[in-house]
């Protein structure tokens, strides 16, 4: 386990935060949000859609579904999460996934990473390099000077081997070989969705090493609690436990700081609208081009949500937990509109949220933030759960 669970830890480095100075030069997006009301509510977009072969293996679409009529869907390719119907407690179902509905349209909008399996290190390593026991490793950068999501081939584009274990457990697993995308050792992967009868989806990750490397899974699911395609997610509350959050340069690499969110518009800790703040000023928000940030977790159990997402319109709430000490708040500030989402509307800008659970961008070369090393005869352990409830 590289779990941190050391409250003092992070008391110490919030009470340590130093304000960082830096430039703007990012200009905001301003381009509307295009509301769209033809959606795939209520159903699963057909396997037939995803009966492909990438990079010489097998893709298909499996289904999940636990004793109360909730159903998932997930693909081997990337390992993403495709659809999760939710009923909204007054007669309809829900898709509260947001995204494409076939394996060509993923392949398309592969840069947005809807749905997937993030690795080897989930968000941002600066400068695209790091050292580890003495040497440097030299990565690609596909993301400015930075790597993001594991570099130009990450997990997300890769096809997992995959074994339905039953109606709602699928395992997934992959070996990501030494020197891929210039990561050191052999990485074993394990992934684990279970839709349970708490009407919540697990996501449980396992990796062993050959070689001293470093690892950050996540899932990189855009969620609307509204419903795929169903417009701006601006208006869904958001809580979120976080005291802290570790403010970024304008590529989005930490500077080191852990600032309070107390008195900004990333305090979350009581519900607020997503998009209440949103157009402030704050320095931050025009890097970010909107919420692009790790949120310091108050806590990191599985035992008490770190976050709770309501959608306005349908009322559906999406708690999450996890033993993760941070989460990615994104707000969909680079979609486009390019691509094709299920029901044939298009991802346009802000019309999904994601909340990927994650160790610190840039730790590996950030030696104040909890490390993200994994060593030979350690095993990585950690789990994600999203869990749905209409209120
Ligand atoms: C992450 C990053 C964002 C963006 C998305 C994908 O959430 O933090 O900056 O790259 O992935 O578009």
């Amino acid at each position: 386990m590289i779990n941190l669970k050391n409250k003092t830890f992070y008391a110490a480095m919030l009470a340590s935060g130093i304000l960082a100075v830096s430039a703007c030069n990012h200009s905001s997006n301003q381009q509307k949000t295009s509301m769209t009301d033809s959606t795939t509510q209520g159903q699963l977009p057909a396997a037939s859609g995803f009966d492909k072969i990438i990079d010489g293996k097998a893709v298909k679409l499996y289904t999940l579904k636990n004793t109360k009529g909730i159903q998932a869907a997930v693909t081997n390719y990337g390992g993403r999460l495709v659809s999760l119907l939710i009923p909204d407690g007054k007669g309809k179902t829900v898709d509260v996934v947001a995204g494409p509905g076939s394996a060509d349209d993923y392949e398309e909008a592969k840069g947005n990473y809807y749905g997937a399996l993030i690795g080897r290190y989930g968000n941002r390593i600066g400068n695209a390099e790091f050292k580890l026991e003495g040497k440097t490793y030299k990565l690609n950068n596909n993301d400015g000077p930075n790597t993001l999501h594991g570099g130009k081939a990450g997990f997300d584009v890769k096809v997992w081997d995959a074994k339905q274990v039953d109606d709602h457990t699928l395992e997934l697993t992959y070996l990501s070989k030494d020197g891929e995308e210039s990561f050191p050792g052999n990485l074993n992967v394990k992934v684990t969705y279970v839709l349970n009868d708490d009407d919540a989806i697990e996501v449980h990750y396992e990796a062993t090493t050959d070689k001293p490397t470093i690892i950050n899974l996540t899932n990189h699911t855009y969620w609307n609690l509204n419903g795929n395609g169903s417009g701006s997610i601006l208006k869904h509350s958001l809580e979120l436990n976080a005291d802290g959050f570790t403010p970024v340069s304008n590529t989005l690499i930490p500077t080191g700081e852990i600032r309070p969110t107390a008195n900004s518009p990333f305090d979350f800790r009581k519900p607020a609208e997503i998009g209440s703040r949103v157009g402030e000023g704050d320095t931050q928000l025009k890097f970010g081009k909107g919420y692009d940030h790790n949120f310091v977790l108050n806590k990191h159990t599985l035992q008490t949500p770190i976050a709770k997402v309501q959608g306005d319109v349908t009322g559906i709430m999406m708690e999450v937990f996890t033993e993760e000490p941070g989460i990615q708040f994104y707000t969909g500030n680079f979609m486009k509109g390019d691509y094709k989402f299920k029901g044939g509307v298009k991802d346009a800008y802000r019309t999904a949220f994601a909340l990927e659970t994650q160790h610190f961008p840039d730790s590996p070369n950030k030696p104040n933030f909890p490390t993200t090393e994994l060593k030979p005869g350690q095993t990585y352990k950690t789990t994600t759960i999203y869990k749905f409830s209409a209120k």
